[in-house]
């Protein structure tokens, strides 16, 4: 061939590639991006520093497999992303006049999580000032230098959420460590959140399936709340939460490659009375930097090694911190092939409706797109 006729082939590559150079919303999932405006919907512009240079459009929300599948089923074939303390948020201000100490857990705040598809929270909560507080802590005792805010706040964000998605359900799981007589119960009717509440007789207590989606949307019994404390649920009508539910370790021993065990408190996961499955998979201490490694690759090896330890049960709960934080889809995308693996049997959520052929000529596209995209690297 002549060098003419390179040179115009590579013109024509580069003038393919300058055109499909994205920006303003077009970038799509891993595409090199300047900053969030240039990312498609559900995307943002992320660097994760300790793998790629530069920052990419990654994902930050869940599909909600309510709307993407249906809500027919019962509660427990669902999966739903978990914030590890979910109130720990990274430039919360002090609410106690006194600055913190303490780390953090998540970036953005509790309504943004609920918007952006986590289902459940984990908050931790102590007496403080004559009321409950959410608190990082140890030894069971909150101080002004590590309390984060008054559960009444979060409480509310909770009860304009689900009064504003009259289809969501959304599960509180606390780690409480109120021993005020009633403490717990007097912030939740105050908050207005009892209209809510999904009643403890109802709940199943030997494997059995919960009542459906549609049932407890029905009902309005839209919200659960699991404490860790076996009293509160005789006294306060607070479901104790390894009665209902098996976990894995949490922390960095939660974290080893091919192993899943449960946490002290809970019974084997392999136990089938209890209906519900937690994973864990977060570090000990929480690291900004490394969390959008964790949330990735090794989070879904880690789903298929509890889903064995549990009895073939995939999770119905993923816990983790940084929910946002991944190299492209993280724990966003594996709450999703949770979904898919629960309700069909696919890798993700949106294989279980869209119909055969249409997800064919999806593909096709975008992979001749890709396709193209290629050169662009290529040059
Ligand atoms: C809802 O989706 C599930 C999982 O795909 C399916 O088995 C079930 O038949 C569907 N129910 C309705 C009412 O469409």
């Amino acid at each position: 061939m002549e060098l003419s006729r390179y040179i115009l082939i590579l013109l024509f590559f580069s003038l393919l590639c300058s055109a499909s150079a994205c920006s303003n919303g077009e970038c799509q999932l891993g595409d090199k991006c300047l900053s969030d405006g240039d990312c498609g919907a559900g995307l943002y512009c992320f660097d994760c520093r300790l793998e790629f240079s530069g920052s990419k459009c990654v994902r930050y929300t869940v599909s909600d497999p309510f709307k993407v599948v249906n809500n027919s089923l019962p509660f427990n074939k669902y999966a739903y992303l978990t914030t590890h303390n979910a109130f720990a948020i990274d430039g919360e201000p002090s609410h106690t006049g006194v600055p913190r100490i303490t780390v953090d857990n998540q970036e953005d705040s509790v309504t943004q999580q609920l918007n952006n598809g986590v289902r459940a929270l984990m908050l931790d909560t102590y007496d403080l000032k004559g009321d409950v507080w959410l608190c990082h802590s140890s030894g069971g005792k909150c101080y002004d230098y590590t309390a984060f805010e008054p559960l009444i706040d979060t409480l509310k964000e909770i009860e304009t959420f689900l009064s504003a998605n009259p289809t969501e359900i959304v599960t509180i799981i606390l780690e409480d460590y109120v021993k005020a007589p009633n403490g717990l119960t007097k912030v939740f009717s105050k908050s207005g959140l009892m209209k809510y509440w999904f009643p403890v007789s109802k709940m199943p207590k030997k494997g059995e399936d919960w009542p459906t989606v549609s049932d407890m949307v029905a009902q309005n019994h839209r919200l659960l709340v699991f404490t860790s404390m076996k009293s509160k649920e005789q006294s306060e009508g607070i479901a104790y939460q390894w009665k209902y539910m098996v976990e894995n370790q949490y922390g960095d021993d939660g974290m080893d490659k091919g192993k899943c065990s449960n946490r002290a408190e809970s019974p084997p996961l392999n136990d089938k009375t209890k209906s519900l499955v937690l994973v864990n998979y977060f570090p000990t201490v929480p690291v900004k930097l490394t969390s959008c490694l964790q949330n990735s690759m090794a989070l879904t090896d880690m789903l298929n090694t509890c889903y064995n330890a549990a009895g073939r049960r995939w999770a119905n709960f993923l816990a983790v911190n940084y929910y946002k934080r991944s190299d492209g889809g993280g724990a966003l995308e594996a709450t999703d092939l949770l979904n898919g693996r629960l309700l069909c049997g696919c890798d993700d959520v949106h294989s279980c409706s869209v119909s055969v052929s249409s997800t064919f000529s999806t593909q096709r596209l975008f992979f001749f797109y890709k396709f193209l995209l290629s050169f662009c690297y290529w040059n």
